[in-house]
């Protein structure tokens, strides 16, 4: 479904591009450097993922990232705004619970904002979830569907165990550490990769399951249904992960939440004031600026 991948950043670009163009698919693959290419890279552009920002180190959260990876945000959706503004936009770049309603904020600025084209992927948690909880039904983890709800950091990561399939049956000890590894799974990745980075080859995987989602409903594929972190009305948050439907004009359908458990309606409280946090303070940065 591509038929032109096009890489931005302010270095390796050339190499990483060279190195991608000999995979035997039909993308032509084309590589673009530094401040002045950006315009060229996005022109457009239906589908811009933006991966872009620092990681983090072991102790540090995700929005300890926001002073440098904030600003890098800004600037990519300003280039969006100016070079493909009908595109598709996926946020990778943590803290992602903020630098969406950055991408917002700086899209509404601009004059062309379109909250059903503005994407937080928060696609790898679901891939974690479904992962481990695989594990522990003995089963293949595409088999396992697992809705992941709220933001994308700590207990904001909000997996509704309770609606599995197939069902997950576990004491609440045992799901609530279930729970705790899913929310600290990136954690788990940084603590290992001891000071090199965060998650990378899982997260380019879920951007890729992210990206084929997009691209199957951009193509008029009407059944694409993913989680991802968006503008939303089904809580008083501005910005929520759910399960949406996809369709050609981006988000067609909020699907509702459904039913969450004691445990899963205790968390979802508590991360309320956080997630909410998290939004004000992206909005007040870009206020800022
Ligand atoms: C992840 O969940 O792996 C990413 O958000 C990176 C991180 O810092 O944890």
């Amino acid at each position: 479904m591509i038929g032109e991948l096009r890489l931005y950043d302010i270095v390796n670009t050339p190499g990483v591009g060279a190195d991608l163009s000999h995979i035997n698919t039909n993308a032509k693959v084309t590589a673009f450097i530094g401040d002045a290419q950006l315009g060229d890279a996005l022109s457009g552009c239906d589908l811009v993922i933006i991966p872009a920002g620092v990681p983090r180190k072991p102790g540090m959260t995700r929005d300890d990232l926001f002073n440098i990876n904030a600003k890098i945000v800004k600037t990519l959706i300003e280039g969006v705004a100016a070079h493909c503004p009908k595109a598709w936009i996926g946020i990778i770049s943590n803290p992602v619970n903020s630098t969406v309603p950055i991408a917002a904020e700086v899209l509404k600025q601009k004059g062309v904002y379109d909250p059903l084209k503005l994407f937080g992927v928060t696609t790898l948690d679901v891939v974690r979830a479904q992962t481990f909880i695989a594990e522990i039904l003995g089963v293949n983890p595409k088999e396992v569907t697992v809705p992941v709800i709220g933001g994308h950091a700590g207990t904001t990561i909000l997996p509704l165990l309770s609606q599995s399939k197939p069902p997950l049956v576990l004491e609440e000890d045992k799901a609530k550490a279930l729970m705790e590894r899913i929310q600290n799974a990136g954690t788990e990745v940084v603590n290992a990769k001891a000071g090199a980075g965060s998650a990378t080859l899982s997260m380019a995987y879920a951007a890729s399951e992210f990206a084929d989602a997009c691209l199957r409903a951009l193509n008029g594929d009407t059944g694409v249904i993913l989680c991802t972190y968006v503008a939303s009305n089904l809580t008083d948050l501005p910005f929520f992960a759910s399960q949406v439907r996809l369709g050609k004009g981006g988000v067609e359908e909020f699907l509702p939440i459904g039913e969450m458990n004691k445990l899963e309606q205790e968390n979802f409280e508590e991360m309320r004031s956080q997630l909410a946090g998290n939004i004000q303070k992206g909005a007040d940065f870009v206020a800022g600026c």
